[in-house]
């Protein structure tokens, strides 16, 4: 498929933080797993981050049960900006006005989370007949892979759904999404034949995993208006994808940009401690601290 004249730009993201995160319990019991720091900032300002640097300037966050400490952490807080202030502390209140910079963010409550697919649906009417891209609140993409900005342009030319793949060692390719894909000539994205939702390792059609970033086409919402409850009960946005991959109309097919940068899965709790060792390590205010301790304190390690 060839992308045709009513190809619209891509300005709006779609953030889905209704989730449970049960992999992260007790920490996630009362407040979201979005707001865990990673080195000083809530996850997801990373990701809003993200969105904005690569040019969505219109934000929706998918919320649930905590959705109080995701608004706030994007709002204004007059009282301390101003005592911070008043005490010369330029540098907290730069950094404590750096999240509600990040321009116009919008929110609306899952209800049920009944599935990623059910998330993304529920933007149906805030998105409208545009492509969109979908960020998942819990996936850190490195600030300096343009992984996003890459999706958008596969997106443009393609005029169908853009998802991103990356290559995982085959016995963790059940904790994901996974793709078939077959090169495009002369293209930079691969087309996605087939999708299945956390396959046994042994059924996987390959060990590319689908992670948390999708450029998607508005027709997807027709879809997954359609698409019953899958695996673990939940509407899955995987399933949605499979049948939108199998047509050829308007809207139809789905390609893939593959990412081998670096990436941390903030829901689960090995990943999001490497995450926070590792990026603490490179700050020129932790880093010097952090990587000498580091040293001495591997040299104390047992063996295996
Ligand atoms: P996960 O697959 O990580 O599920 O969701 P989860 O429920 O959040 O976490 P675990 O597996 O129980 O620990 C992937 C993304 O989809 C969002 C999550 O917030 C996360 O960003 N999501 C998932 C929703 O917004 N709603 C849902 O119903 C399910």
């Amino acid at each position: 498929m060839t992308a045709n004249d009513s190809q619209k730009p891509v300005t709006k993201a779609v953030i889905p933080a209704a989730g449970l995160g049960t992999r992260f319990l007790p920490a996630t019991k009362a407040s979201p797993k979005e707001m865990l720091p990673v080195v000083d900032r809530p996850a997801i300002q990373y990701v809003v981050q993200e969105a904005v640097s690569a040019g969505l300037d219109d934000i929706l966050m998918i919320t649930g049960r905590s959705k109080r400490a995701l608004e706030d952490h994007f709002d204004r807080i007059p009282d301390l900006e101003a005592s911070l202030k008043e005490q010369g502390k330029d540098a907290l209140l730069e950094s404590v006005q750096q999240a509600t910079a990040l321009g116009e963010l919008h929110y609306l409550r899952q209800g049920d989370p009944k599935g990623l697919g059910h998330a993304v649906l529920r933007a149906k009417t805030h998105v409208g007949d545009n492509p969109f891209a979908v960020l998942l609140g819990d996936d850190l993409i490195d600030e300096k892979e343009d992984l996003l900005e890459r999706m958008i342009t596969a997106q443009e030319a393609t005029g169908g759904s853009v998802v991103a793949l990356m290559e995982v060692p085959q016995e963790q390719i059940s904790a994901y999404g996974c793709a078939a894909v077959e090169a495009v000539e002369g293209e930079e994205y691969v087309k996605v034949t087939g999708m299945v939702e956390k396959p046994k390792p042994e059924e996987a059609p390959s060990n590319l995993a689908i992670i948390g970033r999708y450029v998607l086409h508005p027709h997807v919402f027709d879809v997954l208006e359609n698409t019953p409850p899958g695996r673990g009960d939940e509407i899955q946005l995987t399933d949605a994808l499979e049948t939108l991959g199998q047509g050829s109309g308007e809207g139809e097919g789905v390609y893939g940009v593959v990412f081998n940068g670096r990436r941390f899965d903030t829901g689960d709790k090995l990943s999001y401690l490497k995450a926070n060792v590792i990026l603490a390590a490179e700050r020129d205010d932790l880093g010097p601290g952090l990587r000498s301790w580091l040293k001495e304190f591997v040299q104390t390690l047992p063996e295996g």
